[in-house]
C-alpha cells in the first residue's frame, strides 16, 4: 500500500509512458497543418467576477497551441494522470488528506481562498478577519503614524510578499513597504536607508520563527528603532507566523501575532497572514481580489477533468518535455514590469516543490523531476538571453505571460510594442526561418506557451500564482513524488550552525575556505 492515500496503478503508469515514448514526435507546423482548429482547441480560459457580485467578468487565456501535445500525447497523458491517482489526489488536497506524506500533513492554501473543509475554510476566513482588523487599525492610526514598513522574511515568507507588492503598487501604495530577506546586512542597511524609523512599522514573517536569516535581521530592525529613539521598539513589530508561541517567547505581543495553519507550507502561504504586508500596502479589499481570482483557478482545476484543465494540461506539456525530450530547464519571461519578480517566484515554488529524487513511497524516481525554472522580463531578455532560446543547442521550453491592458499611462505605443514583441517571440521560436548561410538559419520547431491576462490586477496576480500552484501539483502527482515537503534545504543550514561553532569533521576545501574567510 502507497504511503499516500491514493492508488498509484505502477503498471498502468509504465504502460502510459510506454505509449507516450514510442509516439513519433511531430513538428509543431505539421500539427497545426492537420487541425485547422489547433489554436482554439488549445487554448483555455478562466474566468473570475471583475467585482463581488458582479457579472461582469475578467480572465486569462492559456495557449498551449504551440507546445508538442497532439491527440496522441493528450490521450496518452490522459491515461497517465488516471493511472498515478491524479483526481484521487487532488481530491486529497482539496478535501485536507495528508498529500504532504513524509510530514504527516495537509496542504491548505487553497482553503484560504475558500476551497476545503467546512473547519479549515472557516478557520482560514477567522484568522483573515483577524488580519483585516489589525490592517484597518495600522491605517486608522492605531499604532501611530505608520508610513513605511520593513517586511523582514526569507523563501516563501518574502517571494510572494515581494512579487505581490512589486506588482500591485505601482500607482499607489497606502504604506511603502520593503521586503527584506538576505541575512547580508547591506540588504537591510538599504531598508533602513529609505524609512523613517519614527513611522516604520516592522513586519516579521516566518512560519517557523527560527530561520537565521529572517531572526537576525529582525533583532537589528528593533535595534535600529531603538537607536533611533523609539521608546518601545517591540510595539512597533507584528509577527506572521505558524509558530504563535514562537513569537510570544521572542517577545511579540500577542495582540500583534498574526497565525497561520502549519498546514500551510512557506512557499504556497502568500494568501495566509504572510500576505500581511501586501495587505497594508494595497488593502483589504485588493487582497481578497487576490484571493478571489485565485479562487477562480482552484474551482477550475478541481471541477475539470483531463486536458480541459489548464493545470493539469500545463503539466503534461511539462512531463513531454522534461521525460520525453531530456529538457532540463523552462524559462518564463513575463512581458510586463509588475510580474518582474514573477519568476523568481517560481523558481521556488517549481525547484522547492519538485526538485525530489524519491517517489512518495521513498523509492528512487523513475524519470527527471522539475527542470531549472529560470527568466525574466520581456523586452529586456529578448537583447540579453534569446540568442540561445532560438539558435543555441538547448531545447526549452518557454512560457510567456502579458497583459491585454496596459499598466502605464504613457503613449499607447508602448504597450502596443511590448505585446507585438512577446507575440513575436512565440511565433518565431515555432517558424524558425532557413538560410543558406548556416549562422543565419532559425530551425523553428521551438515550444512556447502564452498567457495573456486581461488586466494585471490583483485577481490575475492570484489567479497567476493558483494555476501556477495548481500546476505544480499536477506535475508532482504525475511523478508520484512529495510537493510538499524541502528536507533538501536542512543540510546545508546544519553545516552552516557547525561551522559557527567550529566543531565538524570539514573537508579540506571547506578548512582551507574557512580559514580564508575568517571564519577558522
Ligand atoms: O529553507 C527553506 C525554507 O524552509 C522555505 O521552505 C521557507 O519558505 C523559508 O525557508 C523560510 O522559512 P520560515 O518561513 O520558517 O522562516
Amino acid at each position: 500500500m502507497s504511503r499516500s492515500g491514493w492508488a498509484r496503478d505502477t503498471s498502468g503508469v509504465a504502460a502510459a509512458w510506454t505509449r507516450l515514448r514510442a509516439l513519433e514526435p511531430v513538428s509543431l507546423a505539421a500539427l497545426f497543418a492537420a487541425d485547422p482548429g489547433r489554436a482554439a482547441a488549445m487554448t483555455r480560459r478562466i474566468a473570475w467576477s471583475l467585482a463581488p457580485g458582479s457579472a461582469a467578468e475578467a480572465g486569462m487565456i492559456i495557449d498551449f497551441a504551440k507546445t508538442h501535445l497532439g491527440e496522441a500525447e493528450l490521450a496518452a497523458f490522459e491515461a497517465l494522470a488516471a493511472a498515478s491517482g491524479f483526481a484521487a489526489a487532488r481530491e486529497a488536497l482539496f478535501s485536507g488528506g495528508i498529500v504532504n506524506v513524509t510530514e504527516g500533513r495537509a496542504a491548505t492554501h487553497a482553503a484560504l481562498r475558500g476551497s476545503g473543509t467546512e473547519a479549515q475554510v472557516e478557520e482560514a476566513e477567522a484568522l483573515l478577519a483577524r488580519m483585516g482588523m489589525l490592517v484597518a487599525a495600522i491605517h486608522e492610526g492605531a499604532l501611530g503614524e505608520v508610513r513605511h514598513c520593513i517586511a523582514i522574511g526569507i523563501g516563501g515568507s518574502a517571494l510572494g510578499p515581494a512579487l505581490a507588492i512589486d506588482a500591485l503598487t505601482r500607482d499607489l501604495a497606502l504604506v511603502e513597504v520593503h521586503v527584506v530577506s538576505n541575512i547580508d546586512g547591506l540588504a537591510l542597511e538599504r531598508a533602513f536607508a529609505a524609512c523613517d524609523p519614527q513611522t516604520t512599522l516592522i513586519a516579521v514573517a516566518s512560519k517557523t520563527f527560527t530561520t537565521i536569516e529572517t531572526m537576525t535581521n529582525a533583532a537589528s530592525a528593533l535595534k535600529w528603532l531603538a537607536d533611533n529613539g523609539i521608546a518601545d521598539p517591540g510595539g512597533r513589530v507584528v509577527a506572521l507566523t505558524a509558530a504563535p508561541d514562537k513569537a510570544v517567547a521572542w517577545g511579540v505581543d500577542e495582540t500583534r501575532i498574526l497565525p497561520f495553519p502549519e498546514s500551510v507550507g512557506g512557499r504556497y502561504s502568500l494568501f495566509s497572514s504572510i500576505g500581511f504586508p501586501v495587505a497594508l500596502a494595497v488593502g483589504m479589499e485588493e487582497f481578497s481580489a487576490m484571493l478571489a481570482g485565485a479562487k477562480a483557478v482552484d474551482d477550475h482545476f478541481r471541477t475539470t477533468e483531463g486536458r480541459a484543465n489548464a493545470p493539469l494540461l500545463a503539466a503534461f506539456a511539462d512531463q513531454y518535455y522534461t521525460r520525453l525530450h531530456g529538457c532540463q530547464t523552462r524559462a518564463v519571461f513575463a512581458y510586463d514590469e509588475r510580474l518582474a519578480l514573477l519568476p523568481a517566484y517560481l523558481q521556488q515554488l517549481e525547484m522547492e516543490s519538485n526538485g525530489k529524487s524519491v517517489t512518495l513511497d521513498g523509492e528512487p524516481v523513475d524519470g527527471p523531476t522539475a527542470p531549472v525554472t529560470w527568466g525574466g522580463v520581456g523586452t529586456d531578455a529578448q537583447h540579453a538571453v534569446f540568442q540561445l532560446l532560438h539558435q543555441g543547442t538547448h531545447l526549452i521550453p518557454v512560457d510567456f505571460i502579458a497583459s491585454i491592458a496596459s499598466g502605464d499611462a504613457l503613449d499607447p505605443v508602448h504597450h502596443r510594442t511590448l505585446l507585438m514583441n512577446c507575440l513575436a517571440q512565440g511565433a518565431a521560436l515555432m517558424a524558425g526561418k532557413p538560410s543558406h548561410d548556416p549562422a543565419r538559419a532559425y530551425p523553428g520547431n521551438r515550444p512556447s506557451t502564452t498567457i495573456l491576462v486581461d488586466d494585471c490586477d490583483a485577481a490575475a496576480l492570484g489567479a497567476l500564482i493558483a494555476f501556477h500552484e495548481h500546476r505544480t501539483f499536477a506535475n508532482a502527482v504525475l511523478m508520484g513524488i512529495n510537493p510538499f515537503d524541502q528536507f533538501g534545504v536542512e543540510l546545508g543550514k546544519a553545516i552552516a550552525k557547525q561551522i559557527d561553532a567550529g566543531e565538524g569533521d570539514f573537508d579540506p576545501s571547506t578548512r582551507a575556505l574557512m580559514a580564508a574567510a575568517g571564519l577558522a
